[in-house]
């Protein structure tokens, strides 16, 4: 057998890629992955921006409308400041040498989570970067920057609830679309597909609501190994996955 049909054989056997219109990454495990080397932890994280670079690039190339990537959750702040400040930095100097690239690409930024406890610089550069990339028609990069899927749920609740007060809203008036509205996630459809790398199996207060029919797909790789390899395997478990959103028949996003 040339080398040639044996490529095709393996080819054959593989399922056709289902390309998920969205995809939630959780990236997990960028101290683990420094540790292993005997590196400092923030060396992972430097890693992980360029696993993150290197994934905005594979959802382009593959064609999904929608990444939202987990950097810095609500219960984050619980890490020693010195990393706090580092990955808050990391922010910034992600935007400072990647928004020229993002927006030759025509890729969308929206940084979702709460402003609360951001210093004013930080805030006014995430405006700044939504701003910049508003109007692009590409993938939409969604990243949850001192995010709670609770706090987003509450954060929601607090909004209808102050526009029954106002009277604008009757309480028999809220409906799931209601609420969707009020999310921050607002005009984004649902992830179809959630992976989180590291081994972890849990979905650590992300995207709590929008989670309610998306697949899981858990990775044994730190974060910063996650590379196209990785990628097209879970594209290809997810395509195998037969989602029936509560019905009897598969059906396709
Ligand atoms: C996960 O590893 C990493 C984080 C929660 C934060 C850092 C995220 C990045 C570097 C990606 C890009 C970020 C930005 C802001 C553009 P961990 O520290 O939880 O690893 P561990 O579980 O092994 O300790």
């Amino acid at each position: 057998m040339s080398s040639d049909s044996a490529i095709t054989a393996e080819t054959a056997q593989r399922p056709r890629l289902r390309i998920p219109a969205h995809i939630g990454m959780i990236m997990d495990g960028n101290g683990r992955w420094a540790k292993a080397r005997g590196k400092l932890r923030t060396e992972g994280h430097i890693e992980g921006v360029k696993a993150l670079r290197n994934l905005v690039e594979l959802c382009i190339n593959y064609g999904v409308a929608n990444l939202t990537v987990f950097s810095f959750s609500s219960e984050n702040w619980t890490r020693p400041r010195d990393e706090i400040a580092f990955i808050f930095n990391l922010l910034r100097r992600f935007v400072a040498s990647d928004l020229q690239k993002l927006i030759r690409n025509n890729v969308k930024v929206r940084i979702i989570g709460s402003r609360t406890g951001l210093e004013p610089s930080l805030t006014r550069l995430i405006d700044d970067v939504e701003a910049k990339t508003a109007t692009n028609t590409g993938l939409t990069l969604i990243v949850a920057f001192n995010y709670g899927g609770k706090a987003e749920i509450t954060d929601a609740t607090r909004l209808i609830a102050r526009e029954v007060a106002a009277g604008r809203l009757n309480p028999d008036d809220i409906t799931e679309a209601t609420v969707e509205r009020a999310l921050y996630t607002h005009g984004i459809p649902d992830p179809d597909l959630i992976i989180r790398t590291s081994g972890e199996q849990r979905i650590s207060n992300f995207l709590l609501w929008q989670a309610a029919y998306s697949e899981f797909v858990f990775v044994d790789e730190y974060w910063p190994d996650f590379d196209e390899a990785s990628f097209l395997r879970v594209l290809e478990t997810f395509s195998l996955r037969d989602r029936r959103y509560g019905g009897i028949e598969a059906k396709t996003p």
